[in-house]
């Protein structure tokens, strides 16, 4: 039988990074694609280095995409590549635009060109219902985004669907609720908090600025998340699936757990920074995976304690090697 072959867009990301390392124990050949850069950025798969292939080629250049995909004959794309902090889609919508949006419609008529037997799978967001329409959200919840990014997803994730209606291709699209892990950008708040808790234990801050304190998300682990991307792309027909824990939790609470785990009192290090408040704000996500449950067997392994506890313990050992 021959080695299935697997290309990943974003695999200097998070969840790049955790899908290489799954894909891998599954036996597969990946093959990461890279923006080229002046200087490489590969910390997170550094420990993947002579076990995945990496190539050049950008979401921007249809030509690349192309090219790429006739180099590397995958039998799997998972689109993972954006940009994908929701705060810079406010200071340039156009580029998020180009990239989290038209990216995808690159990507796609790159598989309608070179190979309509590729299986593919689109990085999508819960961002897309923003100021939800119904608590828990689930397939059927209509969309309603709230920042340039939840937008640029929303063109990412009907593209993926119209592309299945109209051109037959096995290609689905992944809801996917936060997730969160040690590799997580230090932008985003569950490692902004983390890393500041483990700034502050080891004196080398005092305070840490945060915006909402009272926004809600359903947050689990990115290990446990890059299984269901797989998992879509087993089964006989494509479809989109909800991928969440069902649970929600504040700001605040992420707060509590973490500073907790270091032993100290949350409130005397935290602040709240107005300029760090969105423009539009989503308040609560909370999902609803049932379909995943049911059709793909998915379920979530790390609480959302688990998960800070995990985060917070790794930024401490971090912190503690190299201030
Ligand atoms: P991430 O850590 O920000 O990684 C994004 C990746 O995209 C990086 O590898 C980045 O490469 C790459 N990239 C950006 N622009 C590119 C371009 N023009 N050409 C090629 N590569 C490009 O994001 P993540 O957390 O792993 O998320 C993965 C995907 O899932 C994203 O599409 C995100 O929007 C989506 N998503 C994430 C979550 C979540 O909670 N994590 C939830 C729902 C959906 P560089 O290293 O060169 O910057
Ligand atoms: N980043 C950040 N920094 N967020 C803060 C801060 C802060 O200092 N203070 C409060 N928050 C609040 C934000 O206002 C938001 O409501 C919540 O914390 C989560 O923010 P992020 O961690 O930046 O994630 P996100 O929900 O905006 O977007 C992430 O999840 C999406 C899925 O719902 C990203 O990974 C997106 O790419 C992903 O699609």
């Amino acid at each position: 039988m021959s080695i299935p072959t697997a290309l990943i867009t974003g695999i200097t990301g998070q969840d790049g990074s955790y899908l290489a390392d799954f894909l891998l124990t599954k036996g597969y050949r990946v093959v990461g694609m890279v923006r080229r850069s002046s200087t490489e950025n590969f910390e997170r798969i550094e420990h993947l280095r002579g076990q995945v292939e990496i190539c050049q080629a950008d979401l921007l250049d249809q030509l690349s995409l192309i090219n790429l995909l006739r180099q590397v004959r995958p039998g799997e794309v998972y689109n993972l590549a954006s940009q994908s902090f929701v705060p810079t889609s406010w200071e340039q919508p156009v580029l998020t635009g180009e990239f989290t949006a038209l990216g995808v419609t690159r990507m796609l008529e790159a598989v309608r060109l070179v190979d309509r037997e590729i299986r593919f799978y689109q990085a999508s967001s819960s961002e897309m219902f923003g100021k939800v329409q119904e608590v828990p959200q689930t397939e059927r919840t209509p969309f309603y985004p709230r920042s340039p990014y939840g937008v640029a997803k929303l063109y990412g994730h009907w593209i993926t669907v119209n592309s299945r209606e109209s051109y037959n291709l096995f290609a689905c699209s992944g809801i996917l609720f936060n997730h969160e892990s040690p590799r997580r950008g230090k932008e985003f708040v569950s490692r902004k908090v983390t890393d500041g808790v483990a700034r502050i234990k080891r004196g080398l801050a005092d305070q840490l600025f945060l915006g909402n304190l009272e926004a809600r998300r359903d947050w689990g682990y990115a290990g446990d998340y890059v299984e269901a991307m797989w998992l879509m792309l087993q089964q006989p027909q494509p479809d989109d699936y909800i991928i969440a824990t069902g649970d929600t939790h504040s700001v605040r609470e992420l707060c509590e757990i973490a500073f907790a785990r270091a032993g100290l009192p949350w409130q005397d290090h935290v602040m709240v920074d107005q300029k760090l408040v969105r423009p539009a704000e989503v308040d609560l996500l909370q999902g609803d995976a049932s379909k995943a449950q049911r059709v793909l067997g998915w379920h979530p392994r790390v609480s959302f304690r688990q998960l800070v506890e995990m985060m917070v313990d790794a930024d401490l050992a971090r912190h503690a090697q190299r201030p």
